[in-house]
Parts: structure tokens; C-alpha cells; sequence
């Protein structure tokens, strides 16, 4: 089946007891037993409950995995993934990774035995020799957040696989209607469903889809040990967001295209971050392993001073933490997102002061655009 027929259709069964299209909200914490010993399937919803069962069912399908979990957030997702892991373990993770992941990394998880190496993973040979003998995993954003350094997916597959690694993959910015990192080689992909899957900036969650049975085992367990697994009525309004996501991201990306064209082409922007412009430096690796750009891109305006004044001038474009909404949202990573980081940390990743990151939502472009325009204008 096409990808939006397994959107619409796949885990979204009508109601085998009422008939009704659209599954109700099981809103109940437990279950009755028939009788001792024998349940219909569920009976507790930390465990587990068929808003949740519906929602993991859809996504394993379009990331072509054997398993998908989800959970309170990308971050619970993200912190189930590096549970695989074992006190002493190292990993490889991509330089430029999302802000939180960063923080998790360097101020949680390294308290438990965890050792992190950031590296250039759009380099292999860089990759390759910060292997050691105690590395277990390569975790890698792409495109990254929110500088869109893309990395070959495949390439640094075939290395993981080589060295027996696990390799992870934060797919959040593409979807799995523009990138399957699965498809692509990688053991693990990660979502904020925060953003493109549930689309309309209305509730938290994040997913873990596996290849391999015994991550997926794992991963089960952890959700269920840990209880971080995602709630009836947020599993509800993500699997409503999943079924419009193909129609979404195409007009996402179409106005992505637009706005990182008309940005590039002004005066007052000194650099534009998006894959989909042939002058950035993975353009037609991103053609290759992309079905898309996306919306998500980030420039300069040349300091924080001109990014204050920008920023507090837009009217439609909100001034916003989050991502992957239809409605555009725009916000300073310095001062923002990646604020967590050492500001020589930010540096080395390419977030400098005067950095904007964009989230294009699909309202009409020429509004969006007139809207940036006008801010701009005040530099
Ligand atoms: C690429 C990426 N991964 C993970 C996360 C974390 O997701 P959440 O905010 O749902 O915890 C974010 C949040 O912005 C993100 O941008």
C-alpha cells in the first residue's frame, strides 16, 4: 500500500465493538480480569492499551520496522534508546545534536558510566577512528538541529555494522514520509512525535522504532519497567496528526523551498542552513537519501541584537520553542533551544549569536514571506 493508505489504515481499524471509524480514547487506568489469570489483553495502561498498541502499530509500518514504542516525549524516547546501554559503554554521537539530547549526555547520563564522543559525522574517517574497543553505539541526527548538517545514513550503516554497533538515527526533522533511516541501514530510529508526526503542536511524545527483535524486547521492557509510555489521549491526537502527515509535509516542503530561496536572496541574511539549496555542502546527498527538504532550515542575521530586533517584529511567525507545527514557528537556539550548552560548545557546533531557526508551517507563503520581510527590513 502507498504511505498514506498505512497512515490512515494500518492500526486504525474501526472499533470492533461500536463499529465507530475512529477508535474511542480508552480512558482508564485498569482493566478487569475475565477470570484469574485471564485478561482480554490489557490490564493496566502503564503497561500497555490500545490507544498506544494503535499509534505503535502505524508507525512501525511507515518506518518499515518490526517494532515501535512511544513515549511521553522525544527526550523519554531518546533516554530508553541510550538504556541499552551499559555503565563503561561509549558512543559516537553526532556534533550538532539537538540541545536536549546534548544535555541528557553530558549532564545525566555520564553520572551513570556513559561516555560520549562528539564528532564530524559527515566525515567517516573521523567516525572510524573514534571507534575504541569499549564504543557500542553511533547515534546521529540528520538533518541536524539547527544547523541541517546531513549525514550519510548508509555509509555510516555499513561501518556500524562492520564494528557490530548499534546505530541510531533522529529522524524528527524529515518524518518518515521524507526519510527511512531503517530502509537506509540504521538499527534505531528515533522521533520527537512532538513535531511533524502529531503536526499540530497540541501534545508531547516521542517514538522508538527497531529492526532487530531483541532492541525491540528491550525497548518494551523499558517502557513498561520505566513507565514513560505515552497516554491514551495524546496516543489519540498523534495517530489523528500521522494520518494528514503526507499532505503535510508536501506543502511543508514546498513552502521550505520558497522561504530558504527568498532568505538566500536577502541582503540583510548573511548564510542559509537548508539542504534543498544547492549551495549546502550535503545538497545532493540529501537529494540521494531525502524525498524531501523539509521545512525546517536556520540563517544568520549577523548578531543577537539583530536577531532580538527580528524576532520581536514578526506577527504571524511565532516566537517558539517547539517544531514541526502547521502554524510557522521561529526561535534563537543560542538563548533558546541549545541554551544548555557552553557557549564555546555552541560555537564549535555552528550556533552562533546572530542564528534564527525557521520552522515553516503551511500557512500561504506570500504571508510568511511579507511577514519576514518586514523584520528584516528593521536590520
Ligand atoms: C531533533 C529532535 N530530537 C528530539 C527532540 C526532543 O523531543 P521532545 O521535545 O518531544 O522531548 C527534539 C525537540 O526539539 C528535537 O528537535
Amino acid at each position: 500500500m502507498g504511505f498514506s493508505t498505512d497512515a490512515i489504515h494500518v492500526g486504525q481499524e474501526p472499533d470492533p465493538l461500536t463499529g465507530a471509524v475512529v477508535a474511542p480514547i480508552y480512558q482508564t487506568s485498569t482493566y478487569v480480569l475475565e477470570e484469574l489469570g485471564k485478561s482480554r489483553g490489557y490490564d493496566y495502561a502503564r503497561t500497555n492499551h490500545p490507544n498506544r498498541k494503535a499509534l505503535e502499530r502505524t508507525l512501525a509500518k511507515l518506518e518499515g520496522g518490526i517494532g515501535a514504542f512511544v513515549f511521553t516525549s522525544g527526550m523519554a524516547a531518546i533516554d530508553s534508546v541510550l538504556r541499552l546501554l551499559r555503565p563503561g559503554d561509549h558512543v559516537i554521537v553526532t556534533k550538532g545534536i539537538y540541545g536536549g539530547a546534548y544535555r541528557l549526555m553530558t549532564k545525566l547520563l555520564v553520572e551513570f558510566g556513559l561516555e560520549f564522543s562528539f564528532v564530524d559525522t559527515t566525515r567517516l574517517d573521523l567516525v572510524e577512528e573514534a571507534i575504541k574497543p569499549s564504543t557500542k553505539m553511533i547515534y546521529v541526527d540528520t538533518p541536524t538541529n539547527p544547523t541541517l548538517v546531513v549525514t550519510d545514513i548508509g555509509t555510516v550503516s555499513a561501518l556500524a555494522r562492520s564494528r557490530n554497533l548499534t546505530f541510531v538515527v533522529d529522524n524528527t526533522f524529515m518524518s518518515p514520509y521524507f526519510q527511512n533511516p531503517l530502509v537506509l541501514g540504521a538499527d534505531v530510529v528515533v522521533h520527537s512525535v512532538t513535531k511533524y508526526l502529531n503536526g499540530h503542536s497540541d501534545c508531547t511524545g516521542g517514538a522508538v522504532i527497531l529492526s532487530r527483535p531483541q532492541e525491540a524486547a528491550r525497548i518494551q521492557f523499558i517502557q513498561r519497567a520505566a513507565g514513560a509510555g505515552l497516554a491514551p489521549m495524546d496516543c489519540f491526537l498523534v495517530s489523528r496528526g500521522v494520518k494528514t502527515l503526507a499532505v503535510r509535509m508536501e506543502r511543508h516542503n514546498e513552502n521550505g523551498i520558497a522561504i530558504a530561496k527568498h532568505l538566500a536572496s536577502h541582503p540583510k541574511v548573511k548564510h542559509v542552513n537548508y539542504p534543498g539549496l544547492p549551495s549546502h555542502p550535503q545538497h545532493e546527498l540529501a537529494k540521494r537519501q531525502q524525498r524531501g527538504f523539509g521545512a525546517m532550515m536556520s540563517f544568520d542575521v549577523g548578531s543577537q541584537e539583530a536577531a532580538r530586533k527580528m524576532l520581536n517584529s514578526l506577527r504571524i511567525c511565532s516566537l517558539g520553542e517547539s517544531l514541526g507545527g502547521v502554524e510557522t514557528l521561529i526561535c534563537h537556539p543560542a538563548t533558546m533551544t541549545h541554551a544548555s550548552m557552553a557557549p564555546e560548545t555552541r560555537r564549535e557546533f555552528g550556533i552562533t549569536d546572530g542564528l534564527i531557526r525557521l520552522s515553516v508551517g503551511i500557512e500561504d507563503v506570500e504571508d510568511l514571506v511579507s511577514d519576514l520581510d518586514q523584520g528584516l527590513a528593521l536590520l
